[in-house]
């Protein structure tokens, strides 16, 4: 399968390639530089002049609290560019993957959140996430959004290196505690990614168009992740001294942004209809850790 990959030098983009590549498939790299998602001609000219049978969009704009002033750009990117990718996927009938976010769900309801679940937003990138969502959907276009959280990886910035880097001369970090949610290892979202599209492409006569959620287990608060990241580091000589995690509300962290509380993603139907497990994500600290 040829496959085009937007935003394809970001955290995850980095992992697709590599998960395309491993699985035989042909790559056709389109970073930021190279296509701008905003520009639906550019967008068209790449889809058509290089004849991918399959579209994997990782490109966005994931400046969560920038997005809270800069509304229209990240509405650009994360609403307008995913229509104009969903836009020209229809037009040269090829399948779109597309990856989406817990943001979705700024709303609690006590258990993990479904597929089908009214979504609430709260924050300026939640709402151009959504969107993006939105005009997918309403593309006519062949699609699987695949919605994730807490995405952690060698490529990149993620808590995982943050952690590690604030921790180098301190004791005691603050985290919070009262958020709860999973993180996802960059590397499986992108295998899952792969999944799909070749499943959307071989198999078109099954209808496996839909929104999905996929995230890592056990489901966690931030400030466990960063203890067992901490503890991690400091096994692995990543750290030269012990660092302990004071739990704090997420009013005592100064953000711009409404965090969702509770964004537990329900990963049953990725599991039925694709056999895709949640990852066991304290397996792929290590990796990222030593990409410091
Ligand atoms: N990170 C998370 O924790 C998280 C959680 C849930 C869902 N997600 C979603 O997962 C996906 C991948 O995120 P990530 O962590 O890999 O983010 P990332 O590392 O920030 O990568 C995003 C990539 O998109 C590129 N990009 C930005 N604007 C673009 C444009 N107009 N046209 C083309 N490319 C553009 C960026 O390039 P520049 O850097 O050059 O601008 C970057 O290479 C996104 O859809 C994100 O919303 C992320």
């Amino acid at each position: 399968m040829r496959v085009l990959v937007t935003g394809s030098s970001g955290q995850v983009g980095r992992e697709i390639e590599l998960a395309l590549l491993n699985d035989l498939h042909e790559v056709v790299l389109a970073p930021h530089e190279n296509l701008d998602i905003t520009n639906f001609e550019r967008v068209r000219s790449a889809v058509f002049d290089t004849h991918v049978q399959a579209i994997i969009n990782a490109a966005a704009y994931t400046n969560v609290e920038k997005a809270e002033d800069d509304y229209i750009d990240a509405y650009a990117v994360n609403a307008l560019g995913a229509g104009n990718l969903a836009k020209a996927a229809f037009e040269a009938r090829v399948p779109l993957v597309h990856i989406s976010t817990d943001y979705v769900f700024s709303k609690a309801t006590g258990r993990a959140h479904l597929e089908d679940e009214k979504t609430f937003v709260q924050s300026a990138y939640g709402k151009t996430k959504l969107a993006g969502e939105e005009l997918v959907i309403s593309s006519g276009c062949s699609y699987a959004i695949l919605r994730t959280s807490w995405i952690f990886g060698p490529f990149g910035h993620n808590f995982v290196k943050t952690m590690l880097r604030v921790a180098q001369d301190k004791d005691l970090l603050k985290v919070v505690c009262d958020q709860k949610g999973s993180p996802t290892p960059a590397s499986e979202i992108a295998k899952a990614c792969v999944v799909m599209a070749k499943a959307l492409v071989e198999k078109p006569e099954l209808n496996l168009e839909g929104i999905y959620h996929f995230a890592g287990t056990p489901y966690t608060t931030w400030d466990e992740f960063a203890r067992v990241i901490l503890a991690k580091a400091f096994e692995l000589n990543l750290l030269d001294h012990e660092v302990s995690v004071q739990s704090i509300l997420s009013e005592e962290y100064p953000s711009k942004v409404e965090r969702p509380l509770d964004s537990r993603l329900d990963c049953t139907k990725i599991y039925e209809v694709f056999g895709l497990k949640m990852p066991y994500w304290e397996d792929y600290l290590e990796q990222t850790l030593k990409a410091g």
